[in-house]
């Protein structure tokens, strides 16, 4: 979480830091703030977003070649204008922001403070500057060897940057388990915790690797070290970003656009891995580890959030299609439980992001005790793709929006291909079978623009619920894992709370809530087991619930049991989640404007969630 940017040039860098900040907004809006070195470093910052910040400097000194901003997502200390970052060291001669959590921050500033240093803020990142600071003034180090001595003492993750009036044309960056990459422009370098600020000035990027750090120079070749002092090379990568993808484009807001950019996005994520002539699927990360994946004895899928429920279809679609085990573990459990997977087992880590805390420890843990670690991830050149052994990317393009809509329907068409892949070279699907599905898989952006077309009746239906207080969202087989992420898109944006069930749970307790207040969106598509799903609708009316069903084009039973029917399309079961997901997204975007909330940026929530 937070965001963290940098720029040192010739440039002026406050509209570069804002711009960025405003790029990178998604990661947290609690607060934000910038430091500017001209001199003295000038440091403004504010509780609220970004636009308070610019709001706040109006008429202040901004001028500098040479600075640093930060988004915040609250960790240690309130969101108010003192926790803010940049924080200063007590001279006020270093700046830093930081994104991530100094864990054993408690005990040095004990430490610190018993030496007579003197704290302004709440903050773990306070602690931090100060501890490099104390360390530099008496240990009659330079500030690059004070940072490492700090860094080697400090237990918890951390991408920050510094500013120092001593170094007035440098900029020092570390990181350990948060993102940063620098961007080399001619002259002139930029950072942040993404590339998305960096991609309208240049392409050409490096990663920063943990435990490293950076040591930008005006004018200089980029220098990269580790905390222990070793020299680094650095690895230019290319950026492939269109930037158009970080603006809105006319929608309201990102979230819409990102529901609507998904007859695309699936395409994306076919697009190049299907070949219809000879009836196969590759997956070019799978290639390298084929006879691991053939042989594996178990396949483990490891994620958070949104990309959990895509995983949950994922055990669905392989078990189905492979006949390999497939498990399914938050990655919050399943770093901490001492789990039994060895070589024989794979593990499959699922993120948008790639930067998920709890996802990256899982796959670490998985890795350590031998299982081939695989990721499904959005961003290209994240952690996570860069810590797993392989992986595929989704090719959506970026989610900006904090609720994740079109990262879900990438991921399901991917773990799709896989699935049909890895049943094709075991032996488990017909070339008859394969062929359908891919005929059918292909067909389902059209299916999905066709969907998108009740946009305006999901939006009156949308009016009736605006102040519903609770809703339950239940579906069977492939769609339990919808009505699960039917209820998180719904809650994560309008706080209204909501629960989504296998129906036929419901009879063991969720359906006490039932009565006519209580709106139940049901998925009841065409499947093998539609006619349970009807009676579970009957459970819900006979005791009043007001049923929202989404039903086969055509339905006839379901539909006419419901109160409110919205139509779709018919598919093939295993591939409905792709399709029964889109009016769910539509109707939770609705509801949450007509409730008037903050769509792309709920509270409390960031979009990338670096700490665990
Ligand atoms: O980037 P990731 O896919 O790893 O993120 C996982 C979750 O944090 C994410 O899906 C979150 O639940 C979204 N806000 C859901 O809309």
């Amino acid at each position: 979480m937070c965001g963290i940017v940098g720029y040192i040039g010739s440039k002026e860098a406050y509209p570069i830091l804002i711009n960025g900040l405003k790029r990178l907004e998604y990661r947290g809006y609690d607060s934000a703030g910038i430091a500017l070195l001209n001199g003295d470093i000038n440091l403004y910052k504010t509780k609220g977003k970004v636009a308070d910040l610019e709001a706040y400097v109006v008429g202040k000194n901004i001028k500098g070649t040479i600075g640093i901003g930060h988004t915040r997502w609250a960790t240690h200390g309130e969101p108010n204008d003192v926790n803010a970052h940049p924080h200063f060291s007590e001279s006020k001669n270093l700046a830093v922001i930081h994104n991530g959590i100094i864990e054993n921050y408690d005990v040095i500033k004990e430490k610190l403070k018993n030496d007579g240093v003197h704290f302004r803020s709440n903050t773990d990142t306070e602690v931090l500057i100060q501890l490099i600071e104390y360390i530099y003034k008496h240990e009659n180090v330079d500030l690059i060897k004070a940072i490492q001595l700090a860094l080697g003492q400090v237990i918890g993750a951390y991408s920050i940057v510094i500013l120092s009036k001593d170094n007035p044309n440098t900029i020092i960056a570390a990181r350990k388990g948060s993102p940063l990459v620098v961007g080399i422009g001619k002259d002139e370098y930029f950072l942040a915790s993404d590339a998305s600020p960096i991609v309208e000035h240049t392409r050409d990027v490096v990663y920063i690797n943990d435990e490293e750090i950076a040591i930008i120079r005006k004018g200089e070749e980029l220098v990269l070290k580790t905390i222990k002092n070793q020299k680094k090379t650095p690895f230019i990568e290319k950026l492939e970003m269109d930037l158009n993808a970080l603006e809105k484009e006319g929608y309201d807001h990102f979230m819409l656009k990102e529901i609507f950019e998904q007859p695309r996005s699936i395409r994306d994520s076919i697009r190049g891995r299907v070949n219809l002539k000879k009836d196969t699927i590759t997956m070019s990360g799978i290639i390298d580890f084929e006879e691991r994946f053939l042989n594996a004895r178990r396949i483990i899928f490891t994620a958070a959030g949104t990309s959990w429920h895509a995983a949950l279809v994922g055990e669905y679609i392989i078990e189905e299609l492979v006949k390999i085990p497939v498990e399914v573990e938050y990655a919050s459990e399943f770093r901490y439980r001492n789990p039994i997977i060895d070589d024989k087992d794979i593990l499959i880590a699922i993120s948008q992001s790639g930067e998920t805390a709890d996802t990256l420890a899982a796959m670490r843990l998985a890795k350590e005790k031998g299982a081939l670690v695989y990721s499904i991830c959005n961003v290209v050149g994240s952690t996570i793709a860069r810590t797993s052994h392989a992986g595929s990317y989704t090719h959506a393009g970026p989610e900006i929006g904090v609720a994740s809509t079109k990262a879900f329907t990438s991921q399901v068409t991917v773990i799709f291909l896989i699935a049909l892949m890895l049943a094709q070279k075991k032996g488990k699907i017909s070339n008859e079978k394969l062929r359908k599905l891919i005929i059918e898989l292909e067909k389902i952006p059209s299916v999905v623009e066709e969907i998108l077309q009740l946009n305006d009746q999901i939006k009156e239906l949308a009016r009736i619920f605006t102040y519903a207080r609770n809703f339950l969202y239940l579906g069977r087989g492939y769609n339990f894992p919808v009505a699960l992420e039917g209820a998180l898109k719904l809650k994560e944006i309008s706080y209204i709370h909501a629960e989504g069930y296998p129906a036929a749970e419901m009879k063991h307790g969720p359906i006490a809530l039932i009565d006519k207040k209580m709106p139940v969106v049901v998925i009841a598509v065409d499947s093998l087991i539609y006619e349970k799903i009807v009676s579970n609708i009957q459970e819900i009316k006979a005791r009043k619930g007001k049923v929202i069903a989404v039903v086969t084009k055509g339905d006839k039973t379901a539909a006419a049991l419901a109160d409110y029917v919205l139509e779709i399309p018919p598919t093939e079961e295993i591939l409905s989640p792709l399709v029964s997901v889109i009016p769910l997204q539509l109707l939770s975007y609705h509801i949450a404007v007509m409730r008037d909330c903050e769509i792309d940026q709920p509270r409390n929530l960031a979009k990338s969630v670096t700490v665990e």
